[in-house]
């Protein structure tokens, strides 16, 4: 729809609706209807989402579904899947979907065959890592690569990250990977620390080959080898993935060792593309593969399902449900898998980036608020740590709580533990322990208050039957989708980002001021100069 949602009558009747409902307790709703356990439940590829610990009936998923419907998903999930220019702002298409079609399928988009494309480029990363993997590929000295080190950051960094140590169980051949991001030099002295030149490869990831970050690492990386094996050990240590053959070629890489991709994929979109090498390195590319046709089941199951049925589309519009009925702020991303310890963060830039706007697509402000502001930690750990806030607190935090039948590797029945935690947390949350209850325990009466646990607080289940690179590929797409219904709800640009680009200008214009023998003359503004001199005076400049 273009306009505001919020004046449509789809929007008055949820808001009618959270008028009725919002003084229910979870308690109530499954007194009432405890077949509500039964039948809210989903079923996508492989994972399973309960979501009936939420404070929602039938009849609000029915009215959640009819907002959709009047925000025009339909079209827009079209109009993606079709390369039509839904990044208006950039005039771009969005298909990092087509980062994991089938290579039968078709989809021209701009003149240009997309799946043939992005089909070559997957071929070319699989030879190279295939070389690398079988040490076909050797370093200047003639040893075999044992370290990928990716240089990168945001989405050029935080997918491959994320995804190597979800999957790193399934790293068969020998090649650690690292990721070195901050412009920090802790960062690249931390990660370089212990490896030997001989035996490393950078990959350094960046779409347009400009980002302060990665090239300020890429060449401390350089220096560093070129230090210990020469210049003309460059070449066999060194590949780039980005957009920008151009600056690749500055950088002194050889575009040979280039592997591409387009502008039609977002940064947070594209770690299932060529972004992805050093996982693929690490894990191999038939693995790789697994973890697109996950991707893949995804997608189909999106762009298929009735949307009452719709995975991403459900956990969607829950979220729009608490965001702008309940006014929640935030929500939690607990995964009960050390393996997906950087699942949060990745999806930090992959919804915060996308829907962190305060305009629409048209450019009018939003009226309602917008982007869900994502956080998490693993299970049981988080559970130590702010879950207390989460059971007692004065906020409502949704929390979408991620599990897995089976361990990749069991040790004393530590996964069913691991497991009883999850579900333990989830009906706590939902269901509480009334004053009655504790008081009937013989608790003091003055301390009955203090452990009185409220419930009534909303959490989603996705249950998997393992981490393997089919239900990461499948969890992320899922997540990929829940951010583009929402971005569609709210009638923003998705696919932007145009907040961190200011930022960045002005640390380039600073940086003269902190480094330069003169003291500087000009300043942004008044206190940013009296940082500036404090920095100054401290570096004893
Ligand atoms: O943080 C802004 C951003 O543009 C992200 O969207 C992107 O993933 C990251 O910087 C890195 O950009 P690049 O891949 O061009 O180096």
């Amino acid at each position: 729809m273009n306009g505001d949602i919020t004046q449509s009558q789809e929007w008055a009747e949820l808001a009618k609706h959270h008028d009725e409902l919002a003084g229910k307790h979870l308690r109530e709703l499954f007194a009432e209807d405890p077949g509500r356990a039964g039948r809210m439940t989903l079923t996508a590829g492989d994972l399973h989402l309960d979501y009936a610990k939420h404070r929602a009936t039938e009849e609000t998923i029915d009215l959640l579904v009819a907002l959709a419907e009047r925000a025009g998903l339909r079209e827009r999930v079209s109009a993606m899947f079709g390369g039509e220019h839904i990044n208006v702002s950039e005039d771009r298409a969005v298909l990092h979907v087509a980062l994991r079609m089938r290579e039968n399928a078709e989809l021209v988009v701009d003149g240009q065959d997309v799946v043939g494309d992005v089909h070559a480029v997957l071929d070319r990363m699989s030879a190279f890592s295939d070389r690398v993997r079988s040490k076909e590929w050797r370093g200047a000295t003639g040893q075999p690569i044992s370290t990928v080190v990716n240089i990168g950051i945001g989405g050029s960094d935080l997918g491959p990250a994320m995804a190597y140590e979800a999957l790193r169980d399934y790293a068969d051949a020998g090649i650690e990977a690292r990721f070195v991001s901050n412009i920090d030099p802790a960062d690249i002295t931390g990660t370089l620390a212990g490896l030997d030149p001989a035996t490393t490869l950078f990959v350094v990831s960046s779409k347009t080959f400009t980002t302060l970050e990665t090239l300020t690492n890429a060449r401390v990386a350089r220096s560093w080898l070129v230090a210990a094996l020469g210049e003309d050990a460059v070449s066999r240590h060194f590949v780039a993935v980005s957009t920008n053959a151009e600056k690749v070629a500055e950088f002194g890489i050889d575009p040979e060792n280039m592997f591409g991709f387009w502008d039609w994929v977002g940064g947070r979109y594209s770690y299932d593309g060529a972004i992805g090498l050093s996982l693929m390195i690490a894990i191999g590319p038939e693995r790789f593969r697994e973890m697109l046709s996950g991707f893949r089941e995804m997608d189909q199951h999106f762009r298929t399902a009735p949307f009452k049925a719709n995975m991403p589309v459900i956990m969607a519009m829950l979220g729009i449900w608490y965001t702008d009925f309940f006014g929640a702020e935030t929500r939690a991303v607990l995964p009960y898998s050390q393996r997906l310890h950087r699942f949060p963060a990745y999806l930090q830039q992959l919804t915060m980036e996308s829907n962190g706007k305060s305009v629409r697509a048209d450019g009018s402000p939003v009226t309602v608020a917008t982007g869900e502001i994502f956080w998490g930690e693993p299970g049981t750990n988080g559970q130590h740590a702010f879950y207390q806030l989460l059971h007692q607190g004065t906020r409502l935090v949704p929390a979408d709580f991620i599990g897995f039948a089976e361990p990749y590797e069991d040790r004393e029945g530590m996964h069913d533990l691991l497991t009883a935690n999850l579900l333990a947390q989830t009906s706590a949350l939902a269901f509480g322990r009334t004053a009655e209850e504790i008081a009937g325990e013989g608790t003091p009466a003055e301390i009955v208050p203090h452990k009185v646990m409220p419930g009534n607080r909303p959490t989603s289940t996705i249950l998997a039957p393992k981490l393997t690179p089919s239900t990461l590929g499948q969890l992320v797409a899922l997540y990929e989708h829940i951010v583009f219904v929402e971005g569609t709800v709210w009638g923003v640009d998705s696919f932007d980002q145009w907040g961190v680009e200011l930022g960045k200008k002005m640390a380039l214009d600073l940086a003269p001021a902190l480094t330069s023998d003169e003291p500087p003359t000009s300043f942004p503004d008044a206190s940013t100069e009296e940082l500036v001199k404090k920095y100054r005076e401290l570096r004893g400049r």
